[in-house]
């Protein structure tokens, strides 16, 4: 079965088909940073009318990449959310339209599951029941994967997602946005043991996690150190270490309560070196092992959605109702109606 993936949640409108028995044929992605970053974030409407102008485009340019006819596609899976609404309703119209027009069934996809089906798409994949480390820059969770479609919710963020909180920290920083990266990259510079940094919810026993306070607290250097680029690097290197702290150590000990040996980390912050440096450190302390996506499919793309749809497709779930949810607990992932 070839399925043709459309993701469009956010700023990157993504397509990709997967085939269930030769594996991904092709995947395209156009990213509007650049078009966002002017305006130190994500503006929902420019998003939108961008996926209307790039989605056709890249449909036209993976089929032909994968030597295929539209009457080739089997069945369409696109993101139905969580994401923006307007965004979202892009990929799903365009879905709903192929599919209409070329009678072929569609599936609306859960983002997060995307994310967290992403490190199957790697040559070296983890083994159901895993447990996955969702951070991006909306959601920061900790799950129990125990096959496609069955998720337990272990802990999430309080406040804010890890992304955000990178995302947040480097426009303090005065980096550009996306954060994420630019930090991390300034962050090589630095000095982690200049400044330290609370580690939020460290001990509290639990998996859940609280980001705010750590911003809160690098305003508070920022304000108070000198305006150099050393000391900011120094910043980023502590915010980094601290960061990196936490989800390690909430990961190993979501492992530990969920009984299994294995991690996923999937979502853009897990593009993140010294992130994976940890979790590696960590986990082969405890003969466990960390499975990644390929670095391209960490932040938000088509494969993974084609991917997830796929899985879906395979286990006979399918959805026709036009609907988005800008708003999705991933433990219910095919309720809609
Ligand atoms: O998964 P994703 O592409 O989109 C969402 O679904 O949110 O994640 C985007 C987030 C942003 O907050 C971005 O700053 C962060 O992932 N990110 C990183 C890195 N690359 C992307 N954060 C830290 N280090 C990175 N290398
Ligand atoms: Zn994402």
């Amino acid at each position: 079965m070839r399925v043709l993936g459309i993701e469009s949640s956010c700023d990157e409108s993504g397509v990709a088909v997967y085939d269930t028995e030769r594996g991904l044929l092709a995947h395209a992605l156009y990213s509007q940073i650049e078009m966002h970053a002017e305006y130190g974030g994500v503006v929902p409407e420019l998003a939108s009318r961008d996926h209307i102008r790039r989605i056709v485009p890249l449909i036209r340019q993976v089929l032909a990449e994968a030597q295929l006819k539209l009457t080739d596609i089997d069945a369409l899976a696109y993101t139905q959310g969580p994401g923006l609404a307007g965004a979202l309703l892009v990929g799903t119209s365009i879905a709903h339209g192929l599919a209409f027009a070329l009678d072929l069934p569609l599936i609306g996809v859960h983002h997060l599951e995307g994310h967290l089906l992403s490190p199957l798409l790697a040559e070296e994949k983890p083994a159901f029941p895993f447990v996955a480390l969702l951070v991006s820059g909306g959601h920061t969770q900790l799950m129990k994967v125990e096959g496609v479609g069955q998720y337990t919710l272990l802990g999430e963020t309080l406040d804010d997602a890890a992304g955000e909180a990178f995302d947040k920290t480097a426009k303090l920083l005065g980096l550009g946005y996306p954060g994420g990266p630019a930090l991390s990259k300034l962050a090589e510079q630095g000095d982690p043991t200049r400044f330290t940094l609370p580690r939020p919810m460290l001990h509290s026993g639990d998996l859940e996690f609280s980001f705010s306070g750590l911003k809160t607290a690098v305003l508070t250097l920022v304000k108070n150190q000198p305006d150099d680029k050393q000391t900011k690097a120094d910043i980023a290197a502590a915010f980094q270490e601290a960061i990196c702290d936490v989800l390690s150590s909430k990961a190993l000990a979501a492992m530990k309560q969920a009984g299994v040996k294995e991690l996923v980390v999937a979502g853009g912050v897990g593009a993140n070196k010294q992130l994976r440096q940890r979790l590696n450190e960590v986990a082969a302390k405890r003969k466990a092992k960390v499975y990644y996506p390929p670095l391209a499919f960490c932040t938000d793309n088509g494969a993974m959605i084609a991917f997830a749809g796929a899985m879906r497709l395979q286990q006979a779930s399918r959805s026709d109702s036009f609907t988005v949810r800008p708003r999705w607990p991933l433990d219910e992932p095919q309720k809609s109606a």
